[in-house]
């Protein structure tokens, strides 16, 4: 890795405001230097792809155009919004700093890396993004786009994501955003990470800073940087039990420390669980209720984080008891009360598959071995 020639910045910095200004993409989020919605934009941004974003960020947006009105949901309707995006954490951090900007920020936006930082949910990207993009101060970001971007660059050699990298990283972003817009600046480098600067056959031929990219110069776009290791990917087995009660269908909530926390579901457990003793016994041991008419009626795979979950999901009649689980909330739903509350998305596939069956209970086979999907049959 050479030094960056610092005298070249300036010239790079104009090329690249340039360039963007021509072809940057006209993202919901940049129509605006509102903290608040430059917040949730990059909140919902980590881990998710731009065209994923743009329909959650508007409804979310119209549902709370403000921070306080944030700041006085419910967890569940900050969920429900949220379905589908992942990591729900993001979700429920944000309700949570929304309360600490309204209780002890009067409302107003901390305007510094330091003091965003110690708000849940903010780390050190979110922090220079809301300061450089919402207040135009500069301040430095370093997320996957620009991690890429200042590797090439710099012509890093060491890991990026190691303290040495990383630490590289960040001090070489602090270079940029400088001048009349540093927002921009930073806007400028995301863009061009995001659209030029690719994993894969990056277009240098088009991009404004060529001229400075060590990477480019030893012909080195193709190994710089090295791609991450991806985690291994662990198998679950679950069962997810649906338990019919008349019109009405129980749900558990996910609690605080398990996946999906604070987010409703049918009864789901390992099947390992319950192996030995069968379905029926479980459920009775595990949360005091009778079931029968035990049935399989869908199975399916999703991909959530670094597992790989198959689910098996189980159709049944409630007899008799109340279910109970230390202190696991449980409610009972109807269709229509189901499709307002938030579930994971398997969850919520299990619930379009009752809905699909509106006519009465479900009538399936009662052999629970079966290795085939099942769809609910429709029928009296
Ligand atoms: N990825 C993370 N933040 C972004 C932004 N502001 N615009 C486009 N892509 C992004």
């Amino acid at each position: 890795m050479s030094e960056f020639p610092s005298s070249r910045l300036p010239q790079a910095r104009r090329e690249l405001r340039s360039w963007y200004r021509q072809v940057s993409r006209p993202l919901p989020w940049r129509q605006s230097h509102d903290p608040y919605r430059v917040w949730i934009s990059e909140i919902m941004l980590q881990q998710t792809t731009v065209a994923a974003v743009v329909p959650y960020f508007h409804r979310f947006l119209e549902r709370f155009p403000t921070v306080d009105a944030l700041a006085a949901a419910e967890e569940g309707e900050v969920l429900k919004l949220w379905e589908g995006l992942g990591y729900y954490s993001r979700a429920r951090n944000l309700r949570r700093a929304a309360q600490v900007i309204v209780a002890e920020h009067r409302r107003a936006f901390p305007e510094t890396v330091e003091e965003l930082q110690t708000l849940p949910g903010i780390g050190r990207y979110t922090a220079g993004a809301i300061v450089s993009f919402a207040h135009n101060k500069p301040a430095p970001i370093v997320e996957a786009n620009t991690l890429r971007l200042y590797s090439r660059l710099l012509g890093l050699e060491e890991d990026p994501r190691s303290a040495a990298g990383q630490k590289r990283l960040w001090e070489f972003a602090a270079l940029w955003p400088a001048g009349q817009n540093p927002g921009e600046v930073n806007q400028a480098l995301m863009e061009l990470g995001a659209t030029l600067c690719t994993p894969q056959s990056p277009r240098c031929e088009e991009c404004p800073l060529a001229a400075v990219c060590e990477a480019r110069r030893m012909g080195r776009q193709a190994e710089i940087p090295p791609a991450a290791r991806r985690p291994e990917l662990t198998e679950l087995a679950e069962v997810a039990v649906v338990v019919q009660q008349g019109p009405q269908y129980l749900l558990m909530q996910r609690l605080p420390g398990e996946r999906w926390a604070g987010l409703w579901d049918f009864l789901r457990f390992d099947e390992r669980e319950a192996a030995d003793e069968g379905l029926p016994a479980y459920l009775r041991r595990r949360f005091g209720i009778e079931t029968e008419g035990h049935a399989d009626f869908l199975r399916l795979t999703h991909g959530v984080t670094r597992y790989r979950i198959c689910l098996r999901g189980v159709h049944c009649e409630w007899r008799r008891g109340t279910a109970s689980e230390e202190e696991r909330p449980f409610q009972w739903v109807s269709l229509d009360a189901l499709a307002e509350t938030p579930l994971p998305v398997t969850g919520r596939k299990l619930a379009n598959a009752l809905a699909k069956t509106m006519a009465g209970p479900l009538r399936l086979q009662g052999d629970s071995h079966k290795k085939k999907p099942r769809k609910p049959s429709r029928g009296g």
